[in-house]
């Protein structure tokens, strides 16, 4: 695949030192994850107001949870794709390099990215509904469902953002920062239909950032790309890493 960047533009991606990337579902559909919202999306057969609220898991801890352990459990086996890898290479490219992802599948981090700022959570992690500890657990499936905390015997969540839920502040600042200061932008595999994730493209752009679209198809924020590459971020994001590290 020969992607379509012209000299001048891939000169001024070398040339940034704050870069920032913003990922969504389709980064990982080539790891065979299911995305939200495409032809075979999760909300095409499920609600998500009966599975990803928290009214949704007061009413039915054991439905919610029975949906976040088959989700686990469908995950578990799969491994990074080359985008992941790419985008963890682009760490030693760019002198500072954030990764903002609203993946929960924790691909990122298994392909090495140091410090992914996971929007909308991870699903290996269970919140105690009681006291709010967070613990990492890679059951899968689980032996008890729903869950309980070890602790108190409360019961566990899955650490997830659900709709109707704010999203942990120090991470909404990271990611405000790192969209504030990137010279260079990547939105890539997200759909762009969740805020505030989404608002995070316009930021990047009206603080000056070159915005670079990765997307197998056109989104609600492709006018904002200063450069738009069709095609799956599997095949595009090695070749694009192959670009910025050759001289
Ligand atoms: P969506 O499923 O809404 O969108 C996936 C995007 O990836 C679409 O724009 C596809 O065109 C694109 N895509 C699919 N395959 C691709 C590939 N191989 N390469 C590049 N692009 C590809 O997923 P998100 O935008 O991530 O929230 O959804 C955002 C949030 O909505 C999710 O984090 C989730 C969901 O409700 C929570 O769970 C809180």
């Amino acid at each position: 695949m020969t992607l379509n960047i012209s000299p001048g533009d891939l000169r001024r991606m070398k040339q940034a030192r704050r870069a920032a990337a913003l990922t969504g579902a389709g980064v990982s559909a080539e790891s065979g994850v299911p995305t939200f919202r495409g032809k075979d999306g999760l909300w095409r057969s499920f609600r998500a107001e009966d599975l990803a609220t928290p009214e949704a898991f007061a009413r039915d801890p054991k439905l919610v949870w029975e949906w976040y352990d088959w989700r686990r459990s469908l995950i578990a086996p799969l491994a990074p794709n080359p985008g992941h890898y790419a985008l963890a290479q682009m760490e030693k490219i760019f002198p500072r390099f954030t990764l903002i992802t609203q993946n929960v599948d924790g691909l990122h981090r298994a392909a090495g990215s140091t410090a992914p700022v996971e929007m909308h959570g991870n699903i290996w992690l269970t919140r105690c509904v009681r006291e709010g500890s967070i613990c990492e657990n890679r059951q899968a499936p689980l032996p008890e469902i729903p869950p309980r905390c070890p602790g108190c015997g409360a019961l566990l969540r899955p650490h997830i953002v659900w709709f109707g839920e704010s999203l942990d502040p120090d991470v909404l600042e990271q990611a405000f920062t790192a969209a504030r200061e990137a010279e260079l932008f990547f939105v890539i595999g997200t759909a762009a239909a969740v805020q505030p994730a989404a608002s995070l493209v316009g930021i990047a752009k009206e603080h000056g950032a070159m915005v670079v679209e990765v997307n197998v198809e056109e989104t609600p924020v492709t006018h904002l790309a200063d450069v738009s590459l069709r095609g799956p971020s599997g095949k595009i994001l090695p070749e694009l890493v192959n670009l910025l590290q050759s001289a």
